[in-house]
């Protein structure tokens, strides 16, 4: 949700903002802007639409500014265009200002400020706050800052330079990311690690309530409500700056889809000693199955989808009660969340709004907080009693892919981590789910390897439907909406999700000659069920996909298209059929020319509600 970039150095500050910005684009892409102190001015540019429009915009220009900001925009309040878009000045351009996140109370801010003389030119929030600085502003740019951010409510993470101080960039941050690159004689600021990875390894990761006043050669960080002053520790990254590049890739997610294996083989061989899981990294107790009653998974979209399909094997296979829930839901309504609850907050970002705030709730509770999340220090990981990262390398894509698949691989781990710890579940068995799912990096790679051509044949079909239906059962429900989900997002085509049983319930009747049913048949205890669905809707003229592990028997004539995947312990399969899936999404949205990096209206981090 909107990404900030800073600058301040000896070097060209314009051209090292937009490098920035085209790593943080995934952020949003309504427009995007940049402000460059120059000449005792503050030159600000900015334009409706994606980077490449700035940068045709500003390519003839000159810049030599050594200190600037940089902002691309998810647009919340006030439509996409080029007066909304970031930066914002106080009208008269001298205090500058990017801004992600929401101000709740702008409205009223805004009133006040009116009645006070000033003028505004645009319908956001964040033109308000830079008026706001302005009407604090005296001669020094942080205590400025500080006493207006008093005043706000809602969330934000900002940057505000001020015209006759080109010596020092101020930030703050509530409930919003910020980090601060550390550079020699220079210094970076961004929302995301990515955005200077190829300049710095070395991070500040502000925390909520914190100011940074940056200079190219200091960073001093204060409580923004107390004043004092903090001493942090530095975070050091070891991404390297290519892991977040298409190395080749048209996109990013075609990358990432490929990245998969080894990704899985990253998390995988961290926590396996001696053929057994061994989760202690995560700090979670090593009897944590008897500890807790129940447990409560809270996510958004895939993340959501992944805590699903754990909810099914949980219950199945540990005997303990798992809810399962949005997190937009969940904070809303009065869960029966107490000591004896573990809750499981899973996010890629680590700074998804919803389920931070759904955790914060729970742990007022009294519940316990498990994070699996794939960005260290993020302000999941940093409010959670216990973490397990998912090590999936940076992922990019709006889509997710890699991050899924390492979230449900983490709950494969917790699963057996759980029968570890169960008296009545044999030793022989446990080692027996663990050699499968060892065996999964290897069988993915197969199955990308063997299914994408075919794949590609099945998406000339499917890319000029109006509707496609995904159905499954059990943990294989969980896969389809999965399923939906990724094709939907990338490819603008109407999907939708049914546990099978469901279909004959009322979605049935938009099941007519040519409808794509795709059926998820995984769970052997249940394919003869599955298989009697799918065969309703094959009778009504629907053209059936099967997605179903080697050595499941079934009627040729029931089905149009089959995609066979190795044999593994059907817990397990699920790893292996999300693959066909997503690369489906992938060449279906391919032919249908869409933006599959960066779909419409959606960002890759929902730092807001
Ligand atoms: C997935 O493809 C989505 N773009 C989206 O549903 C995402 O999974 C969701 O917004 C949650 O994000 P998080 O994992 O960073 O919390």
């Amino acid at each position: 949700m909107c990404g900030i970039v800073g600058y301040i150095g000896n070097n060209d500050a314009a051209s090292i903002l937009i490098s920035g910005l085209k790593k943080l684009e995934y952020r949003g892409y309504d427009s995007a802007g940049i402000a460059v102190h120059e000449n005792s001015k503050i030159k600000i540019k900015k334009k409706k639409g994606k980077l490449d429009n700035l940068i045709s915009e500003i390519e003839s220009e000159i810049f030599s500014g050594k200190t600037g900001l940089g902002h691309t925009r998810w647009a919340t309040h006030g439509k996409p265009s080029d007066s909304n878009s970031h930066p914002h000045d106080d009208y008269n351009g001298e205090i500058v200002i990017v801004h992600n996140g929401i101000i709740e109370n702008f409205e009223s801010l805004k009133k006040d400020l009116t009645a006070k003389g000033h003028q505004f030119k645009s319908d956001t929030d964040t033109e308000v706050v830079a008026h706001l600085i302005s009407s604090n502003y005296e001669d020094d740019l942080k205590q400025a800052v500080e006493k207006s951010v008093q005043k706000l409510e809602g969330s934000f993470a900002m940057a505000v330079m001020a015209v006759d101080q080109d010596d020092r960039i101020i930030a703050v941050r509530k409930d919003s990311p910020l980090i601060i690159g550390i550079g020699e004689n220079e210094n970076f600021l961004a929302s995301d690690i990515p955005a200077y990875l190829s300049r710095t390894n070395d991070f500040y990761i502000l925390e909520d309530g914190e100011l940074a006043e940056i200079r190219k050669d200091s960073i001093d960080i204060y409580s923004f409500s107390s004043g004092e002053k903090k001493e942090k520790i530095k975070t050091h990254i070891d991404w390297d700056a290519e892991m977040a590049e298409k190395q080749g890739y048209v996109h990013f997610m075609l990358k990432e889809i490929n990245e998969q294996p080894e990704a899985l083989k990253w998390l995988l061989q961290d926590r396996l000693k001696d053929g057994q899981i061994d989760l202690r990294d995560s700090n979670i107790d090593k009897k944590w199955l008897s500890k807790y009653s129940k447990i409560h998974i809270v996510a958004c979209g895939t993340a959501y989808h992944s805590g699903l399909l754990a909810k099914y094997l949980y219950e199945e296979l540990l005997q303990i009660s798992v809810e399962v829930e949005v997190a937009s839901e969940y904070r809303y309504r009065k869960p029966l969340a107490d000591k004896s609850t573990l809750m499981i907050a899973v996010s890629q970002s680590g700074e998804t709004a919803d389920t931070l705030a759904a955790l914060r709730l729970a742990k007022k509770k009294g519940a316990d907080i498990l994070a699996f999340t794939n960005s260290r220090d993020s302000s999941i990981a940093r409010e959670s009693d216990m973490v397990l990262y998912l090590n999936a390398g940076p992922e990019i894509a709006v889509a997710s892919t890699k991050a899924y698949t390492n979230m449900v691989a983490a709950f494969y781990m917790l699963v057996l981590d759980g029968l570890r710890q169960k008296d009545d579940f044999s030793k022989k068995a446990l080692k027996k789910l663990t050699d499968e799912l060892i065996k999964l990096p290897e069988l993915m790679r197969l199955v990308i390897d063997n299914t994408e051509e075919k794949i590609k044949k099945i998406a000339e079909k499917y890319a000029e439907k109006a509707h496609i239906f995904f159905i499954g059962r059990n943990t294989d429900y969980a896969l389809a909406l999965e399923g939906a989900l990724k094709l939907k997002e990338i490819s603008y085509i109407h999907s939708e999700a049914y546990p099978a049983g469901e279909l004959k319930h009322g979605t049935l009747a938009l099941v007519e000659e040519g409808v794509p049913v795709i059926s998820i048949a995984l769970r052997k205890r249940l394919f003869a069920k599955l298989f009697s669905n799918l065969k309703e809707v094959k009778s009504r003229g629907a053209e059936t996909l099967l997605i179903t592990s080697a050595g499941n028997s079934y009627d040729e004539d029931t089905v149009d298209e089959v995609v066979e995947l190795p044999e593994v312990d059907d817990y397990f399969a699920g790893l292996l059929a999300v693959v066909p899936m997503q690369l489906l999404a992938y060449y279906t949205a391919l032919i249908c020319e869409r933006d599959i990096d960066q779909p419409r209206n959606l960002a890759k981090s929902v730092t807001v509600e």
